[in-house]
């Protein structure tokens, strides 16, 4: 596809974005961030005041996963410029852009406040985190249009998956509360871009094939960029928030192979059924990859529990 190609398929799926924009803004419910937050459980922080791990219940892989959605969320406004770039700033496609970005920097706000009143987090080595992650500027940067709908799909029912299991391992009804709230606005943002995936797959089949085996292949949370994003990674599997079974099993399986309907699509070029093979393999591959996880996890539970009631 040349450029001009792109700005065809975009145009074409213009009246299906003006729909799901129009979905989205009428079941979107206003709210506020400074509702959800517990204030009156705060206080001043004394001069030379330092956190310590005592401040809180939560074990440290939880905290991790706090620390890394809310950065993820702190970093996601900046996307705009690689969205804004590869959708464009007119009509219902800049509405869209705009919009989710206002939302993204809600989310950011509501979980930081609360973070910051409950002392979960060391406020300041998250300060530093939030500067040095927006600073170094990485955001995804996906060649076609086509790559970038898949992303975005893929990472906002990831997210949605993230603040919800986080919410629920929290220990504290305020805090499932917040994370709740902002896991129904990605559910929002993420049946927005499967829906146009659903389109752009009909308006180009092959080409939407090899955008989605690029991105299934590639896929990383959004958190990449992230101070030691690696081992806050490995403590968030480790509590099974997110992991290759999660992954698996709520994205892949349910939304690229079933809802997308990549086992039945017709008509692809030689490529594409190339690619889709591929990409059934891989699927099978990570979900493989899911359950072993998750009978070594659980194996060590066991042999954990074993030897505390020794
Ligand atoms: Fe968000
Ligand atoms: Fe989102």
């Amino acid at each position: 596809m040349s450029p001009a190609d792109y700005t065809d398929f975009l145009n074409e799926l213009e009246p299906t974005v003006t729909e799901l924009l129009d979905r989205h803004t009428s079941q979107a419910k206003e709210w506020f961030p400074h509702e959800l937050v517990p204030w009156s459980r705060g206080r001043d922080f004394e001069d030379g005041w330092e956190w310590s791990p005592d401040e809180t219940q939560l074990s440290s892989e939880v905290r991790s996963s706090l620390f890394v959605n809310l950065l993820t969320e702190d970093n996601l406004p900046y996307y705009f410029r690689t969205i804004e770039a590869m959708f464009g700033r007119d009509s219902s496609w800049g509405e869209w852009v705009r919009r989710w970005t206002a939302e993204e920097g809600r989310h950011s706000i509501v979980i930081r406040d609360y973070l910051t009143v409950t002392r979960t987090i060391d406020p300041v080595e998250l300060e530093r985190a939030r500067m040095a992650q927006v600073m170094c500027g990485e955001v995804p940067e996906p060649d076609l249009p086509h790559d970038g709908l898949v992303y975005v799909a893929l990472q906002e029912l990831a997210t949605r998956i993230a603040h919800h299991n986080t919410g629920k391992v929290i220990d504290d009804p305020v805090g499932y509360a917040v994370m709740k709230r902002v896991a129904s606005d990605e559910n929002r943002h993420y049946l927005f871009y499967r829906d146009l995936t659903s389109r752009a797959i009909e308006l180009d089949p092959s080409g939407m094939v090899l955008a989605i085996e690029r991105q299934v292949r590639g896929f990383e949370m959004p958190g990449t960029g992230i101070v030691d994003f690696a081992s806050h990674a490995r403590a968030i599997a480790k509590t099974g928030i997110y992991d290759f079974q999660v992954h698996h099993d709520q994205i892949l399986a349910p939304v690229v192979v079933r809802h997308w309907g990549i086992e039945d699509l017709t008509g692809l070029s030689d490529e594409a059924e190339r690619a889709r093979d591929e990409l059934l393999t891989y699927i099978e591959r990570v979900g493989k990859a899911g359950r072993r996880q998750t009978e070594r996890r659980q194996r060590i539970a066991e042999r954990d529990a074993q030897l505390a009631s020794v």
